[in-house]
């Protein structure tokens, strides 16, 4: 048996982590093992020509536009200080936003908070803070429920089928953990509210070559149940690989819009954001 236990084939091969049951607009079975477009005929999640910045400073985004449909993985690479975090907050509603919309299956939910946007089935791991150290694992995921008053012990169940070392680890504090098996827990917190949109903020910084591997194969396994995923990541090359949709933003704006197979392809791309 391998000792790594990112190495076994293990996962949540049951697509009812995806039941929205209240939260989002995803029906189990309804669900082609395609990525879909929402109902409205646009994307799923759309973020679109987003302007705004911190507080009353000067605009961080410029006319920024981010989208994902059912079931689809996007990816947002570009330099640091790009506003891909930025951009991942303006879609959660975590800024204020002056000019362009942000619209979940055809809805505008721009003026929502973060917590209501839970509600209606997005959830956010940010790029730093993501766990409570001094909590447990099991408290951690507890946390993440924090919005349902329904039984949460099936979910955590999936949860520690797509994640088996977090089971071991139960009841171990977060902060006792390396940072793959903490960017689980993370990622396992988020799923706890059966969200159709996961947006995950760079989950795989600070993690060997291995566990990026692995971890982006979990993300390719949620995507399948139906969940929208939205992430930024610095290893650009990878996540581009797994990428139904790939933006490259530069100061706040769009460079290049492609599927992530033809960014990858792209000579500018490559010359001017992965390394040639
Ligand atoms: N809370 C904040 N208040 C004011 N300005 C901020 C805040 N957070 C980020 N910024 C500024 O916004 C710009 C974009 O930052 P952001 O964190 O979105 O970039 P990023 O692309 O995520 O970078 P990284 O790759 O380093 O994570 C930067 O100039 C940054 O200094
Ligand atoms: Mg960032």
């Amino acid at each position: 048996m391998s000792t790594n236990p990112y190495q076994d084939d293990r996962g949540n091969k049951d697509r009812s982590i995806a039941n929205p049951a209240g939260s989002g607009s995803l029906h189990a079975g309804s669900y082609s093992g395609q990525p879909q477009k929402g109902t409205a005929g646009e994307p799923f999640l759309i973020g679109e020509a987003m302007t705004g910045g911190y507080g009353g400073g000067a605009d961080i985004l410029h006319g920024c536009t981010i989208a994902v449909d059912k079931g689809e993985i996007a990816v947002i690479v570009g330099p640091n200080g790009a506003g891909k975090s930025t951009a991942m907050k303006a879609v959660f509603g975590m800024l204020d936003l002056r000019a362009g919309d942000v619209r979940l299956n055809g809805e505008s939910i721009a003026r929502l908070a973060p917590q209501a946007r839970v509600a209606r089935g997005m959830a956010f791991v940010p790029q730093t803070s993501n766990v409570f150290t001094s909590l447990t694992v099991e408290e951690n995921l507890e946390m993440g429920a924090f919005l349902r008053r329904d039984d949460i012990s099936g979910t955590m169940e999936q949860v520690y089928g797509l994640f088996p070392i977090l089971r071991d680890k139960r009841r171990q504090k977060a902060g006792e953990l390396s940072g793959g098996q903490r960017q689980q827990v993370a990622v396992g917190r988020a799923l706890m509210t059966r969200p159709s949109v996961l947006m995950l903020d760079e989950p795989t910084a600070g993690v060997s070559p291995i566990v990026m591997d692995e971890l982006f194969d979990r993300i390719i396994e949620v995507a399948r149940t139906g969940i929208s995923i939205l992430m930024v990541e610095q290893n650009a090359r990878q996540a581009l690989a797994i990428a139904d949709k790939g933006y490259v933003l530069v100061q706040g704006r769009n460079r290049f819009t492609d599927t992530g197979e033809a960014l990858l392809n792209d000579p500018d791309v490559r010359k001017s954001f992965l390394g040639g």
